[in-house]
């Protein structure tokens, strides 16, 4: 767990602080995203848990331990960072990058031979054809994977991923964040990830921290909770004004509580239970009819505008994205 304490932060040469008073906990196995306008103070709270920014004011707690107790070493065992920029070191293959921490910490050549393959297996990255490469010789989307790959390379209990996913255009971004969701199921690290773009917060975070300038905490919460409700005017223009889309997005047909089809139903759509509900209402529009049926375990249910309306209007919505 990581737990961030009264945290701010003041630059040198400055009286304002960049960070101001931000106190929330994530807790293990859960990713929590720091998201808010640019210049709000997300990457200065990413970089003081693994102390790359010292903390003016307050503490952040590593398993109940205070950070700042702990040994460059110690940090680098335990928290995996990975950026925006990427930040291979250009002159060394891709297997020398991945293998940048173990080295560091010693791991003998065998050891960090096999983690660098099963690594590279990971990410989707054939280790015969890339370990030798160079960055410049991979793609944009590939050179982000190596840097995920890299910060995953000690197995730490900690990520921090700044922009992880932000040097690629958007199809690329939504394939890498669809498979690191799926890696995460696996994995299942405590992460600290930071973005500017509100739809990758909702997809990514189990709890979503919303920052605002001068680095105040303007609201923490599932992003349920944050879509149905924003706590201030800032937060629910941050999440803008399709968030009841958004909300039904993060909903599986699955999860709805259906009626039986009885009767005929000859006619009426097909809907696949693994659609979001924001799919399938966008299916029942197109289709003409108020009605479809979804099969579930064998049996027929009826999918009704009435059962989607019952969704946006009550406070209870399931978070499907993890079985995306
Ligand atoms: N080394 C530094 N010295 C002085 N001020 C700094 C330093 N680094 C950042 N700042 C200031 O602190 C504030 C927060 O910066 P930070 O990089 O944390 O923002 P951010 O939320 O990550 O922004 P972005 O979305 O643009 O990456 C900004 O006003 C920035 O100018
Ligand atoms: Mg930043």
């Amino acid at each position: 767990m990581i737990e961030f304490r009264h945290v701010s932060k003041t630059y040198a040469g400055s009286d304002r602080p960049v960070v101001n008073d931000l106190s929330f906990e994530v807790l293990d196995g859960e990713i929590c995203v720091l998201v808010g306008p640019s210049g709000c103070g997300k990457t200065t709270s990413m970089r003081m848990v693994n102390r790359l920014i010292e903390i003016t004011e307050g503490e952040i707690l590593i398993d109940g331990e205070p950070n700042t107790s702990m040994s460059g070493t110690q940090l680098r065992r335990k928290i995996g960072y990975a950026i925006q920029q990427i930040g291979l070191f250009p002159h060394r293959t891709i297997a020398d990058n991945i293998g940048t921490v173990p080295n560091l910490l010693g791991w003998e050549k065998g050891r960090i031979r096999e983690r660098v393959n099963d690594l590279l297996d990971l990410v989707g990255l054939s280790p015969d054809e890339y370990r030798d490469r160079y960055p410049a010789e991979l793609s944009g989307g590939q050179q982000q994977r190596v840097g995920v790959a890299r910060a995953l390379a000690a197995d730490p209990p900690i990520m921090l991923m700044d922009e992880p996913f932000g040097a690629v255009d958007p199809i690329t971004r939504e394939r890498l964040q669809d498979e690191f969701l799926h890696i995460q199921e696996d994995i299942k690290k405590t992460i600290v990830f930071v973005t500017h773009d509100i739809d990758e917060a909702i997809k990514m975070g189990d709890k979503i921290a919303i920052l605002k300038q001068g680095g105040v905490l303007a609201q923490y919460d599932t992003p349920q909770t944050i879509l149905s409700r924003p706590n201030s005017e800032f937060v629910s223009s941050f999440v803008g004004g399709d968030r009841l889309l958004k909300r039904l997005s993060l909903t599986r047909v699955s999860e709805l509580d259906l009626g039986p089809a009885n009767g005929g139903t000859d006619g009426l759509p097909r809907i696949s239970d693994g659609l979001t509900v924001r799919d399938a209402l966008s299916e029942l529009m197109g289709s003409g009819q108020s009605k479809a049926v979804v099969e579930k375990d064998g049996e027929k249910k009826l999918l009704t505008f009435q059962d989607i309306e019952a969704l946006t209007s009550s406070g209870a919505m399931g978070g499907g994205k993890r079985s995306a």
